[in-house]
């Protein structure tokens, strides 16, 4: 059986990545800051029985993923997807207006938590078949994309996880082990709000699509949902 660990489980596109693989008999890890909380989560571990074990993942929290790698040191990880992301609100994300706090918070979740979860899970994802980490990006994070300027803090945030996860497909080579980018589309979520072009069932069914086809040469690359390179 095939396991898959997904940050940020209990709402948006990381429920439908945990119900969609638990749905294909993988076993799933799901994290979330409140598991208590997480209602939509929860309802899915009972439909699912057995398949899904939720653990409690402040990824903007260093020593609790150094815990949960030595609580998970056992376990085999084939694909681990950096999906937990914020995205600041415009009256701190604008030109005069920006709240360079919460600038660092962005650097500190969109940023810097991927390569914390990857340094604290090597070993887990390297011993598996497919040694694959997935880092849920944004093509607002794209420099040739940008055409209309503005989110400073959300675009670099996500320009600069295209590079970290750029540096560790090349550190992690020689071990047979994938790091990929996904930009997942604009999806309708509380992040992507309602006017996005698609569901999170759409989105995931794509980025599922591409994980599946993955070789090590597709390694260090950035695809969206629908399989098409997005330009750095
Ligand atoms: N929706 C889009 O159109 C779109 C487009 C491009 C990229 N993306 C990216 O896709 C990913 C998922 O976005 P989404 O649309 O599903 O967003 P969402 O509905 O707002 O969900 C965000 C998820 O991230 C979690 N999260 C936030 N901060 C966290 C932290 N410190 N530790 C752990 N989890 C944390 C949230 O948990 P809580 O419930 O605890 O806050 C929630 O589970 C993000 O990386 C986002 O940047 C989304």
């Amino acid at each position: 059986m095939k396991t898959v660990l997904v940050t940020g489980a209990n709402r948006g596109i990381g429920l439908e990545f945990v119900k969609q693989y638990a749905n294909d008999g993988w076993h799933v890890l799901a994290c979330c800051r409140s598991p208590v909380e997480a209602a939509a989560l929860n309802n899915l571990v009972e439909q699912n029985k057995g398949h899904i074990v939720v653990y409690s993942l402040d990824v903007a929290e260093h020593e609790q993923i150094k815990r949960l790698s030595r609580e998970l040191s056992s376990e085999t990880i084939d694909l681990l997807i950096n999906n937990a992301g914020i995205y600041p609100t415009s009256r701190s994300d604008g030109f005069g207006s920006t709240d360079y706090d919460a600038w660092a918070r962005a650097f500190y979740i969109n940023t810097m938590a991927p390569l914390k979860m990857a340094e604290s899970f090597i070993s887990q994802v390297t011993k598996s078949n497919l040694k694959t980490f997935v880092t849920i990006t944004s093509k607002m994070g794209s420099v040739t994309d940008n055409q209309r300027g503005g989110s400073y803090v959300y675009r670099s945030s996500k320009a600069a996880v295209n590079m970290v996860m750029k540096s560790l497909a090349i550190d992690i080579e020689s071990t047979g082990a994938i790091s990929v980018l996904l930009h997942p589309g604009w999806v309708r979520t509380d992040m992507g709000g309602p006017n996005g072009l698609i569901t999170t069932q759409q989105s995931v069914m794509g980025m599922r699509q591409v994980i599946g086809n993955l070789k090590i040469e597709n390694s260090g690359e950035f695809y969206a949902f629908d399989g098409q390179v997005v330009p750095w």
